[in-house]
């Protein structure tokens, strides 16, 4: 496949690029050398990735004068927690990592989030790069700077915003992910054809073979126009105040029931279930028409993504969690509502009764 790059352009620091394509681990060759980000790298990824690819890129970089060193940690969102962050950086002491050392994030969104998180942390800083290995990551978390860990308190309300200076994606790696991981991705993915562009449902409808059995032709034609709304997002609004805040789109009720499934039910499942609720919501307030919704709902079940809750959830205590999440600001909550394919907004006027009404639709 041919390479693509995009750049990110930031305002008040360093752009950095986002290369799409399978042969990126020579441009990460090329880069590590002519941009000397660092002296040496610690590989950081999970128990299952280590096996897939951890060592085989730590034999590339090494055939190619890279030093390195691999660390993990188990996989699995229930470890993306303050004590992993703690492991790893006692690694890196142990390791003697300095200031002009690095780290390469070998993973899905778990292992990007807890490496970029400690790369923000080890001695107030140090350059770090993303090589997401799921779809997920591929389209979402390894692009825009979000790093952070899960606490009681919920999922991602403790982290930074610190930039990669560089992400490769390779859409080979999709080739080993569980179809359950790739699901997650797809997720994301009807997220963007809802809130941006509709030709991606349109490619998603048509294209579920290839795209479950993760052909790189197949499964490139979505990332890289994913990679470039968000990219197009990020640019505008870093630090989400504005435009970004649209990623959310299903992302405050699906982090409530991520929460409190205790992260049994996964990320793109969370959110299929987020989406389709708030659709509930806007089909009842008739800021979207029963069709789309329909539409949606339909494209969930195609990709085997949830629209009901677990049965055994009570609503008091999602739309208590609901309450913790950071996009509430001044006790009103934000959420964003889709009102036709292609197009969000964001919406203050969604009650607590709106919701429980919506969830026993959904229960
Ligand atoms: N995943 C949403 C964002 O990065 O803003």
């Amino acid at each position: 496949m041919k390479r693509t790059i995009i750049p990110v352009k930031r305002k008040t620091a360093q752009s950095y690029t986002i290369v799409i394509g399978d042969d990126c681990l020579k441009k990460l060759i090329v880069d590590i050398k002519t941009k000397k980000w660092a002296n040496r790298y610690a590989i950081i990824t999970d128990s299952k990735v280590k096996k897939l690819y951890g060592e085989k890129v730590q034999k590339i970089l090494k055939k190619a004068g890279i030093e390195t060193v691999l660390i993990s940690f188990i996989q699995g969102e229930k470890h993306k927690n303050f004590k992993t962050v703690q492991t790893i950086l006692d690694s890196l002491f142990k390791e003697e990592f300095h200031r002009d050392d690095g780290i390469i994030a070998l993973g899905g969104g778990v292992v990007g989030d807890i490496a970029g998180f400690v790369a923000s942390l080890y001695m107030r800083g140090i350059p770090y790069i993303q090589i997401p290995t799921t779809l997920l990551a591929m389209v979402d978390s390894s692009v825009g700077g979000k790093t952070g860990v899960d606490t009681k308190w919920g999922k991602n309300l403790i982290g930074s915003f610190y930039n990669p200076k560089a992400v490769y994606i390779k859409p080979s790696y999709l080739q080993t992910l569980p179809k359950k991981q790739l699901r997650n991705g797809f997720s994301e993915i009807i997220k963007y054809g809802i809130i941006a562009r509709p030709s991606l449902l349109t490619f998603l409808q048509k294209n579920k073979e290839s795209l479950f059995a993760a052909k790189t032709k197949a499964t490139s034609k979505l990332i890289a126009p994913c990679v470039r709304i968000k990219r197009t997002m990020v640019q505008v609004d870093e630090r989400e105040n504005g435009m970004r805040k649209l990623l959310n789109y299903g992302h405050t009720i699906g982090h409530a029931i991520e929460k409190q499934s205790h992260y049994t039910v996964q990320h793109g499942q969370a959110i299929s279930i987020g989406m389709s609720i708030i659709n509930t919501i806007a089909v009842s307030k008739k800021w979207m028409s029963k069709k789309n919704a329909e539409t949606i709902k339909k494209l969930f079940k195609t990709y085997g993504l949830p629209t009901k809750l677990p049965t055994s959830f009570s609503n008091v205590a999602l739309v208590n969690s609901i309450k913790m999440d950071k996009k509430i600001k001044h006790n009103k909550k934000t959420f964003v509502v889709a009102t036709k394919l292609g197009k969000a907004r964001l919406s203050t006027s969604i009650t607590n009764q709106d919701i429980t009404k919506a969830c026993r639709k959904h229960a």
